[in-house]
This record gives C-alpha cells, sequence and structure tokens, in this order.
C-alpha cells in the first residue's frame, strides 16, 4: 500500500472500491453535517506546544486501559456493518487489533458475530458494544453469549435513542433493511469487485449478509424489509436499565456517548468503570458539541475516579495526542480502520493502523514528549482564530 500515505488517500480509494450508497453511509453525518465540520474545527483549532532538546529516542506508546495492557491508547471502536465493507470485515478488524496490541470492539450490529470472530482470533482484546433491544430477554442472552466469548469489556451506547435524520442513506436506497431500488443495484454493478468479493462471497458462503448476532427466528437479511419489534433498539432507556445490565454482565462497564459533566457524573456514580466522550463522528445529533471542546471540563471532574475514553474525528496520529492532551487515556478510531479495510481488506486495514501508529509516534518526538502518559503534561492553546 505504499501509494497510499495519509487517510485522505484511503479515503479516496475507499470511495473507489465501495458502492456509494455504502461509502456515504461510512463516511457521511446527519441532518446539515454540522456536527462532522465541527469537530475537524474543533481539532484543527488547538495546537500542542512542543518542549525542545528532549532528547527523545523512542516514545513509549504503552498504556493500560481498563486494566488491560495496550502497546498504544487506541481501540478500534464499534462500527456496524463493517461486514460489507471486506469479507468478514469483522475478524479482519480484530486481527488488526491483535496484531497492533490493541482492542476492537465488535458492535451489536455486526455482520459476524462474536462467537466466529472469537474463534478465528482466540488471542484478540475483544470488547463489545450493546445496542440494547426492547425485548430484554433477548438482549441478555446477547451479553451472554459476549461474555462466553471471554469479552470482558462492556460498551454501552447511550446517545442513540432515535434512528438519526440522515437524507443522503434514504437517497441512496441505503436503509437496514436494505430496499434493492433500482438506483441502488446500478450502484452495485459499477463496483463489481465489491460484488464479488464481499456480497457475493457472503452469499455463497453463509447467506444474504445480515445482522449476525440477532436471534435467528428475527435475523432479517440486510435486504428484507421487516426489522422485528423484539430487536428494535430500545428507545427509552434510562439510568435504570444500566443497573439492571450491570447485574447481568460481570466484567467492566463503559458508557459511550457521555457529552456534559453532569452525565459523566452520573455515570461515575452509577459505577461505570469509563465513559467514551463521543458525538458518535458527527453521525446522531447535529447540535452535538464537538467531543475534544467538552473534553476538559469533564476530565477535571472525574480525573482519577475513571477512564475517559473520546472518539470522533480523528484522521492523524496528531489528533489522538490532541485528546491524550486534553484529558482522554485513549481514543476510539471508526472510519480510519473501516478506509484501511476498503482499500485494502486485511493489508489495508493493517497498513492505516500502523500509519497512525507511525505518525504518534513521530509527532511525539516533534513534542520531545517520552510517553503518551505524558501528553496530560502538555500544554496546548485553542485558536482564536474560531
Ligand atoms: C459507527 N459508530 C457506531 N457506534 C456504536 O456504538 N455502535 C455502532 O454500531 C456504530 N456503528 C457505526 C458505523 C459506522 C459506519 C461508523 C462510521 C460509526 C460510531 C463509532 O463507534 C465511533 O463513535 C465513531 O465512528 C467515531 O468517529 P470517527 O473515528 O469515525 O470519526
Ligand atoms: C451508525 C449506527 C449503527 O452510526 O450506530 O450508523
Amino acid at each position: 500500500m505504499s501509494s497510499l500515505l495519509n487517510f485522505i488517500d484511503y479515503r479516496a480509494r475507499a470511495r473507489q472500491r465501495l458502492p456509494n450508497a455504502l461509502f456515504q453511509y461510512i463516511d457521511r453525518g446527519s441532518e446539515d453535517e454540522r456536527a462532522l465540520s465541527r469537530i475537524r474545527s474543533s481539532l484543527d483549532h488547538i495546537t500542542l506546544t512542543p518542549s525542545i532538546l528532549t532528547g527523545i529516542d523512542r516514545p513509549d506508546l504503552r498504556t493500560t486501559l481498563l486494566g488491560q495492557s495496550l502497546d498504544m491508547p487506541v481501540v478500534i471502536a464499534p462500527t456496524a456493518l463493517a461486514g460489507l465493507v471486506s469479507y468478514q470485515g469483522e475478524i479482519k478488524l480484530a486481527k488488526t487489533a491483535r496484531d497492533l496490541g490493541i482492542p476492537f470492539c465488535v458492535s451489536t450490529q455486526s455482520v459476524t458475530t462474536v462467537e466466529a470472530i472469537r474463534q478465528s482470533v482466540p488471542d484478540a482484546k475483544l470488547w463489545f458494544q450493546l445496542y440494547v433491544w426492547k425485548d430484554r430477554n433477548l438482549t441478555r442472552q446477547l451479553l451472554e453469549r459476549a461474555q462466553a466469548s471471554t469479552v470482558d469489556c462492556l460498551v454501552i451506547t447511550a446517545d442513540t435513542p432515535v434512528s438519526p435524520k440522515r437524507e443522503y442513506n434514504v437517497r441512496n436506497g441505503f436503509s437496514i433493511p436494505l430496499k434493492p431500488t433500482l438506483g441502488l443495484m446500478l450502484d452495485v454493478l459499477c463496483h463489481p469487485s465489491w460484488l464479488a468479493s464481499v456480497w457475493l462471497r457472503q452469499m455463497l458462503s453463509s447467506g444474504m449478509p445480515s445482522y449476525g448476532h440477532y436471534p435467528a427466528q428475527f435475523r432479517s437479511a440486510v435486504t428484507q424489509q421487516t426489522v422485528h419489534e423484539a430487536v428494535r433498539l430500545e428507545n427509552r432507556l434510562t439510568w435504570k436499565d444500566i443497573r439492571q445490565i450491570r447485574t447481568w454482565w460481570h466484567g467492566r462497564i463503559v458508557i459511550k456517548g457521555v457529552l456534559s459533566t453532569q452525565d459523566a457524573l452520573i455515570a461515575r456514580d452509577e459505577g461505570a468503570d469509563a465513559i467514551v466522550v463521543s458525538a458518535h463522528g458527527g453521525r446522531n445529533l447535529d447540535i452535538a458539541p464537538a467531543p475534544i471542546d467538552v473534553l476538559p471540563a469533564i476530565a477535571d471532574a472525574v480525573r482519577g475516579d475513571m477512564q475517559i475514553i473520546a472518539d470522533s474525528g480523528v484522521t492523524r496520529g496528531s489528533d489522538i495526542l490532541k485528546y491524550l492532551a486534553l484529558g482522554a487515556d485513549a481514543v476510539m478510531v471508526g472510519r480510519l480502520p473501516l478506509w484501511g479495510l476498503a482499500a485494502a481488506g486485511q493489508e489495508g486495514a493493517n497498513d492505516i493502523m500502523h500509519m497512525l501508529r507511525e505518525e504518534m509516534d513521530l509527532t511525539l518526538k516533534m513534542l520531545g514528549t517520552h510517553s503518551v502518559g505524558e501528553c496530560r503534561n502538555l500544554s496546548y492553546l485553542t485558536s482564536s482564530a474560531r
């Protein structure tokens, strides 16, 4: 992949390879995509001030997150339908994460099940992301499956009380269940290598792609028209539900989608082991603040009581360091590994994550910082040009 030198190159290659409807589903935001641009511009307006003459040779990227030793402070975020980006995409992401010494968080809405991922990558650090289904017994059974697959960390996504408004998906016929419109079929036919290497290969090996975790009696292929009520996402979740899930889950619990100090404090008081300060990659609430803007106050309020993961908008190693400098212990990346996967399957996912690692290493040297842990001591400026 020597011709792909940065996120922009990988994204451009992904755009060529994927049907437009799938590319846009991954790439874009919601409504007017203000959150998406706010996330980028907030990250861009932060500068980190270097120290000179500190004699850095090899900065230490290792960290400890939720009791696990990681080779760098990065987690591959849960992303629905990664198995449509590349054949067995979730297994490939788990292998990439294993090779990089970091966790991969499996989505409730993955194509491949957590059991199959565990079987293929026995030594991966797997986390599991939960979307709570209306049927709580089924939800509990799903958690039992994740626990039986030796998953320790459960990430409960709390920022999706309703399906977000993403008009381009409607125009592209990209809804789940998929509606095979003429436009969508033409889009797919214009990407024959994706059709053959992902869709048809999946069809031949295990039938129509579907949400692998959905119980067999409700598991519609992604092309089917109905989602059964039992496995609709619960839109009335409260902290009481978190308490109930606590009694079912024996490992660590992470609440994803926190954007206010008040919610961070509640999460802490409810016994969460960590939070993800996240705007869901600008895909949900279009008037949400950028996570990097709310992070310092949240970190001040809960530092020392629980760990803080942040996400949204990472395209360079330096973005990760900005999140660390402003208070995060680790950072999730969503689109970045998906672009690697789309561009060149396993190799692409590995390469783009190595690129991220090298950029972090280089920037740490430039900053004169010995370790990722020291990023917390960096001074930063938020440019007044905003
Ligand atoms: C997501 N995200 C997500 N989050 C979650 O909790 N469950 C999910 O199933 C999904 N699905 C999903 C699909 C796709 C295609 C994307 C791009 C994202 C959000 C994800 O976990 C993470 O919060 C963001 O992706 C972070 O922003 P970046 O790194 O993509 O900018
Ligand atoms: C998304 C959902 C699946 O962002 O979380 O598409």
